[in-house]
């Protein structure tokens, strides 16, 4: 299915399986509605997977049940090798192993940025806290932020505070980082430092599940192209493939719809 297998950091050791997130027939209701309908999806260590579609086609839904959020009906969802924990301490660890950054910041409001991408290492991955913040520090550096420490969120511009937001998410080293619809809240002028972020984690090897409409980022960073149209897999492909030449209905009024202004 994906051919694309982006190598990591050099010098560890080959990893057991190349699939790091594997879901097989998942479904989901949410009362009468099907909102995930037989789901098989799997995404291969270091791949970039860009999910798009309609509004109400079950991506965001998707996207919470990998870090179960939401607890499926049937089928079977796998994270390097392990099934998805049901609770207690698994549970948290799972949770930061799967980094999610979504479009509204979810910062602690009442902590400063620093606090934001510090507590967590110290809570769940027990980090002694002046190493927390080394890392926090060298991580908002990297996202281009390091100089906004000591203010609170809602000192920040939405560009920003989305970036401390992948700053804290990368802060527990997870296995693969799940954004959904990270800049759609953000004035047009900030998309880009956002995307840019996230182009420098795709390229540094990161596997990552992006549901965004942001078709330039899709076109360039994208190993592949997952597109949901009422709660099914309806079509998935390189991304070159699924803009110029989409196969299913679906697609393309879908993209007639978004590509045409
Ligand atoms: N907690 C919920 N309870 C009931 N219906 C929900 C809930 N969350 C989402 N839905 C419905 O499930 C469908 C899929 O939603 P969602 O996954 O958010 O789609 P998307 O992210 O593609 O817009 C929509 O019809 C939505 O209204
Ligand atoms: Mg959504």
């Amino acid at each position: 299915m994906s051919e694309v297998s982006v190598t990591k950091d050099a010098g560890g050791s080959a990893p057991a399986t190349d699939e790091l997130v594997v879901l097989e027939g998942v479904n989901k209701h949410f009362g009468a509605l099907h909102v995930l309908q037989d789901i098989d999806l799997t995404i291969s260590r270091g791949e970039v997977v860009v999910v798009i579609g309609p509004s109400g086609s079950g991506k965001s839904t998707l996207c919470r049940t990998i870090n179960r959020l939401e607890t499926v009906d049937s089928g079977h969802i796998s994270i390097d090798g392990r099934p998805l924990p049901q609770e207690g301490k698994e549970l948290a660890r799972l949770r930061s192993d799967v980094g999610m950054v979504f479009q509204s910041f979810n910062l602690f409001a009442h902590k400063t940025v620093l606090e934001n991408v510090t507590l967590g290492q110290v809570k769940v991955r027990k980090t002694d806290k002046q190493e927390a913040e080394g890392k926090a520090r060298t991580l908002l550096d990297r996202v281009g932020v390091g100089n906004q420490a000591d203010k609170y969120p809602a000192q920040l511009s939405g560009g920003q505070q989305q970036r401390v937001a992948i700053a804290r998410a990368l802060a527990m080293d997870p296995k693969v980082m799940l954004f959904d619809e990270p800049t759609s809240a953000l004035d047009p002028e900030m998309i880009n430092e956002v995307l840019e972020v996230m182009q420098q984690l795709a390229r540094d090897g990161m596997t990552m599940v992006v549901v965004t409409h942001e078709m330039g980022f899709a076109r360039s960073a994208a190993n592949r192209v997952v597109f949901m149209a009422d709660g099914r897999i309806v079509e998935e492909s390189a991304p070159e493939q699924f803009f110029s030449n989409p196969r299913s209905d679906r697609a393309k009024d879908f993209l007639s719809k978004i590509l045409h202004h």
